[in-house]
Order: structure tokens, then sequence, then C-alpha cells
């Protein structure tokens, strides 16, 4: 079996042991005779790993019995739209951070429901970064203010993730639990599920149930939170081979810690970023405060050589490294799964590519 390492910004690099344990269970789900593709999401045997998997995510969260867990279909993009027609009313503004692109997407879906006024405006900034705490202009009285904890595309990350009056929500799709946050500090939480999580096909929303009670009525039935909230994720069928890979995901996450992970995850963005500081070959895009440790951004000389290198990189089993469409350059994403030996491969190849090309 040959595995590469995979720097893909998402769907991403899953854990070995996760993909194990699934294709050991694929066609017989814990005696069941079935695969969990193949049962009832009403059955005992699903209920077991749609608890597990809520119970999971409220333990790494340390969440209180005020916070819910649903799981929701459309991804984080579905999520741009339902939060502004759940929550942001005729008569109401909404903040948004401008950080870079996602949360511009963020901001075009509510714009489309309501009043938004944006707080800090950093979207395309270069070197990218996350605006300074002086710079947010928070309004008040919002309906609630929008942040993207971590751009996956620009790769800058909040350090310090902001407080606010009005309710906060965060798209914390590429960076959710690769370090320990407040859960306090939000009033919902929400990540598609592809790049820590387990392989696409939904969101993770973490709901306070006071927001969920402030939703708007006037929307179908499957746009609005207190349907998933009241009918626990399964009003309709709900993704239950993703809910299944999160469940075993998470648990995994649980064997290890979240505070050794957030350790491990800044250990393998320190010695990238160190490489690439070492060298006047490659150039970080990230302002050093802001870089992520998730989605590591850099720049070669010339766009030929960012090609070459990614061809040769793929050669040399290192794939998944070139940067986002819009913006060109190399992105090397190191969610919780990437193995920190493949860094060390990633480093070592940089170092031969530069003796040759520099
Ligand atoms: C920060 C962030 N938000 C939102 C999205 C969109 O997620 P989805 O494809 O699940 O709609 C992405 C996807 O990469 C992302 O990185």
């Amino acid at each position: 079996m040959a595995r590469i390492y995979n720097f893909s910004a998402g769907p991403a690099v899953l854990p070995l042991e996760v993909l194990e344990q699934a294709r050991d269970e694929m066609v017989d789900y814990n005696g069941s005779g079935m695969s969990v593709m193949e049962m009832s999401h009403r059955g005992k045997v699903y209920s077991a790993i749609h608890e597990e998997a809520k119970a999971n995510i409220r333990r790494l969260m340390n969440l209180t019995d005020d916070y819910e867990v649903i799981f929701v279909q459309g991804g984080a993009s579905l999520q741009f739209a339902m939060i502004p027609m759940n929550f942001l009313g005729k008569d109401d503004v909404a903040d948004y951070v401008a950080s870079g692109n996602w949360g511009a997407q963020a901001i075009k879906q509510a714009r489309l429901i309501g009043n938004v006024n944006v707080a800090a405006d950093c979207e395309k900034d270069i070197p990218t970064r996350m605006p300074h705490e002086s710079e947010l202009k928070w309004t008040p009285g919002a309906a609630y203010a929008h942040i993207t904890s971590n751009e996956t595309i620009s790769g800058a990350q909040w350090k310090k993730l902001p407080k606010t009056e009005a309710p906060l929500i965060a798209d914390m799709s590429s960076d959710i639990l690769s370090r320990p946050f407040d859960i306090r500090d939000f009033a919902m939480v929400y990540a598609g599920a592809q790049k820590n999580l387990g392989p696409a096909g939904m969101a993770l929303v973490v709901i306070r149930r006071d927001l969920v009670e402030k939703g708007s009525k006037a929307l179908p039935t499957m746009l609005k939170y207190a349907t998933f909230v009241e009918k626990d994720s399964l009003y309709n069928t709900p993704p239950c081979y993703s809910i299944y890979m999160l469940m075993l995901t998470t648990r995994w996450l649980l064997k290890f810690g979240l505070e050794n992970m957030y350790r491990r995850n800044a250990e393998k963005a320190a010695k990238l970023y160190a490489a690439i500081d070492a060298s006047s070959f490659y150039r970080g895009t990230a302002v050093k405060e802001f870089r992520s440790d998730m989605n590591v951004t850099f720049r070669l000389p010339t766009e030929e050589l960012e090609a070459t290198f990614c061809a040769e990189a793929k050669k040399a089993g290192l794939d998944g490294l070139k940067g986002h469409r819009s913006v060109g350059g190399i992105r090397a994403s190191l969610y919780n799964a990437f193995p920190p030996e493949g860094v060390d491969v990633l480093v070592d190849f940089m170092k031969d590519f530069e003796k040759r090309m520099g």
C-alpha cells in the first residue's frame, strides 16, 4: 500500500487508523451484517453512532447543556446563507469581518438577505492577514458578528479569537478542533466537515439554544436551525456515513488529546515556516503574527518555478501543494491528520529544490 503525503486543502488527509477501521467495518458494521451506508438512520445501530458523534464533539469542546450539536448538509457554504436567513431580520444589522475569500463569501450571501456592516476589511491585503483588534468596528446592538477563524486560501489565522457583545459566529471550517478554544465566547461555530472532521457531505454546527430560539419562523423547514435541533438532525435522512466518519475521527482525536494535537500542529507549522524564513528563495505570503498553523502559503521566485516545484513534489510523493486557483503559489495544508514526518520530507525536498533551481 502506498500512501502519499497529502497536503490538500480539503477534502484532506484523514487519520490512517480511521480509514483502516472504516475499511474493516465496511461490509459488516459491528455484527449488523450491513455497512453503515445501508442501514436505517432510525435504527438502534445507527443511533449509537449518531449519539457518539455528538458526545465526542461535546467532550472535545467542553460544551455545556445550553449548546446543541447538529449536522447539516450543504457544507459551510449553506451556512453562509442559513445564518442571515435565520438571524438577520429586516431592521437588523450584522457585523462581518472581511478577512479573505471565505469571509467575503459569507458577506456576499448575507447581503442577499439583509444589512451588513463590514467591521474590518483586510480581504485584499498583501501580505495576507487578519485584522488587529484596534481595527474592529462592531455595531452596537448588531444581530450577530461573523468571523472566519482561519482563511484557508490566504493562510491567515486569528491567533486570539475576538470577543463581542453581539452573538459571535465563527466559520471554523479549516481549523476546527486544531486547537482548544472557549465555546462560551461564541453563540455558534460551524465547519464544513472535509478538513479536520471527516469526509465532505455536511457541516458540523454547534449552536447556543438562545440563538436557535431567535431564528426566523418564516423559513422552509430544512433551512431552520430549530428543525435540526428539535429533530436531532434526523428530520430527514442525515449523511449517515459522513457522521460515522466524524465519529471515528473525533474518537481518534479524543484519544490523542486536543492539547497534544494543538502542540503537534504548532510544531509542524513552525518547522515549515522556519524553512521558508531561512531561505530567500521561498517567500511566505501571510504576515508573521497571523500565519496559519493549518494552511502554510508561500511563493517561489516565478510561477514557472512553482509549477515545476509542484510537479516534482508530486513525483516525490508530496501531493496537493498547488495554491488555490484564485491566488496561485504554494499551499501546504497541515490539518490534524497530517503526519509530522511529512513536514520533514517536504522541508528536505524544498532544500534540495532550492539547491538545484535557486
Ligand atoms: C474557511 C472556509 N469556509 C467555507 C468553505 C466552504 O466549505 P464547503 O465546501 O463545505 O461549502 C471552505 C472550503 O474550503 C473554507 O475553507
